[in-house]
């Protein structure tokens, strides 16, 4: 196979399991959110309060490392509300996001874009980047985090908002979003501001002890956790199974850690929410590596692997695949195929919608008769590929590849009468083509489509 003959998203390996579940898996739910959420932050005030009182005695060291413990979970929550995962309603993802990233000491939108790249290139070295350390391990840097040194990074937060965007924030955000990541950051230093002035107001430091400081003094089990996700396994492969790692964890830690234990699952189906990733697991174990039975078995493979890095730069491991469910030529051992097509703002912006009475040539397309309302189908003509709807309204059409990255629409879900990416969770409006929530950014082209003598068309320019 020519490199250039698939795009990276389409490289990814892909467990076996039929559309019909995956669409019943990732239904969102915002009461399951709502408790979760509820519950989560209900922990994390009752452990505020239990430390303020235990302030002066000898429970205070262990009352504040088990709130900061909590509180570094933030960084949980706010990744679920990237995907927009945890609640069916954008507003209630959106504002537990701001909220989570202004508590965890991350800027959202610029937070949400890197994310993004991280899943298109999940341990491609180079460009995702969301990398802790590529091989060899850097023990330094992976010690430094146990303690939240690294982790917590102001410099893009300062830098947005003086304006300042370096050329490689430019390639990760689109234009179109410089403006409210850049107000978004004055925002954030002007609220870490006003947290270091009440300090100086009230007299006491515990508005940063509670806040900022509970970065650093809480990051010692959320980062263990975060180190077993990937550290000391393969790289530069298109097959999540042998680049994430499975570790069970108790029902306690799975909470907080908003189930990303079942982290292979995560990456593979992000359209999947956290309350979900359990059942997903059942369904599909059968294809994975064995999951690792705790955090101390992970860490017996991961420590002596960063050792032996030290001195064999290449050394890692292997996860063992089902052999009835090989690792594909495809998804692995593949050149650099740089970075996935996508379509230009200036093309995109430029894009003319093709209405109904201009096309060329109309096109039989044989099994849109039979889909469901609210489905998307494939379809292929001439070596292009389309994604075909069918609304209450009647069909639509739009081109197959995600404006955002590449991704075959045709394999995520409609929602509201939009089709969500399954690669990034990105929206787009099915009537209009428009992108409705990042990162879907550009806009999509659009087809006509008509019924004639009982067929569906699709329109098409010569
Ligand atoms: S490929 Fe990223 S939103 Fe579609």
């Amino acid at each position: 196979m020519k490199a250039d003959d698939i795009d990276t998203l389409d490289r990814w390996y892909r467990c076996d399991i039929s559309r019909e579940e995956i669409k019943a898996l990732m239904q969102r739910s915002d009461l399951k959110g709502l408790a979760h959420t509820v519950a989560f932050f209900a922990v994390l005030i009752g452990l505020g309060i239990l430390a303020y009182r235990a302030i002066g005695t000898p429970w205070m060291i262990p009352a504040f490392f088990a709130y900061g413990t909590v509180y570094c979970f933030l960084n949980h929550l706010m990744h679920e509300t990237h995907h927009r995962t945890v609640f069916k309603s954008v507003w209630l993802n959106e504002l537990v996001h701001w909220i989570s990233g202004f508590a965890h000491g991350a800027e959202p939108i610029y937070d949400r874009w890197g994310h993004a790249q991280h899943h298109t290139y999940t341990y491609l070295i180079g460009d995702d980047p969301e990398v802790i350390t590529p091989r060899p391990a850097d023990i330094p840097t992976l010690v430094g985090q146990f303690f939240g040194i690294g982790i917590f990074k102001p410099g893009p937060i300062i830098n947005h908002a003086f304006g300042i965007i370096p050329p490689a924030d430019k390639e990760l955000v689109p234009e179109s979003d410089w403006k409210a990541m850049i107000w978004s950051s004055r925002l954030w230093l002007l609220g870490y501001a006003l947290i270091i002035a009440s300090c100086f107001v009230f007299g006491t430091i515990l508005p940063l002890v509670y806040t900022l400081f509970a970065r650093f003094y809480g990051a010692f089990i959320p980062t263990l956790l975060n180190d077993t996700q990937h550290v000391g396994l393969e790289q530069n492969v298109y097959d999540h199974r042998l680049i994430c790692r499975n570790v069970w964890v108790d029902p306690i830690t799975s909470f907080l850690y908003w189930n990303m234990q079942y982290h292979t699952e995560h990456h593979m189906f992000p359209t999947v929410p956290f309350h979900a990733l359990r059942k997903l697991n059942k369904k599909i174990k059968h294809q994975l590596p064995p999951m690792y039975p705790s955090v101390w078995h992970a860490y017996r493979e991961i420590i002596p692997t960063i050792l032996r890095q030290q001195k064999d730069y290449d050394y890692h491991v292997t996860p063992q695949l089902p052999a009835e469910y090989p690792a594909t030529p495809q998804s692995t051992h593949l050149p650099d195929l740089g970075k996935p097509e996508t379509v230009p703002e200036t093309e995109a912006s430029e894009t003319v919608v093709v209405e109904a009475s201009s096309p060329s040539v109309w096109i039989d397309v044989p099994d849109a008769k039979d889909m469901p309302t609210d489905d998307v189908l494939e379809f292929q003509h001439n070596g292009e590929q389309y994604a075909v709807y069918r609304l209450s309204d009647g069909y639509h059409a739009m081109s197959n590849k995600c404006s955002h990255a590449g991704a075959k629409l045709s394999r995520g879900f409609v929602i509201d009468g939009q089709i969500e990416c399954p690669a990034h969770n990105g929206r787009f409006d099915i009537r209009t083509g428009e992108a409705t929530l990042s990162p879907a950014c550009n806009k999509m082209r659009i087809f006509p489509v008509r019924i004639e003598n009982g067929e569906v068309q699709l329109g098409l320019p010569d």
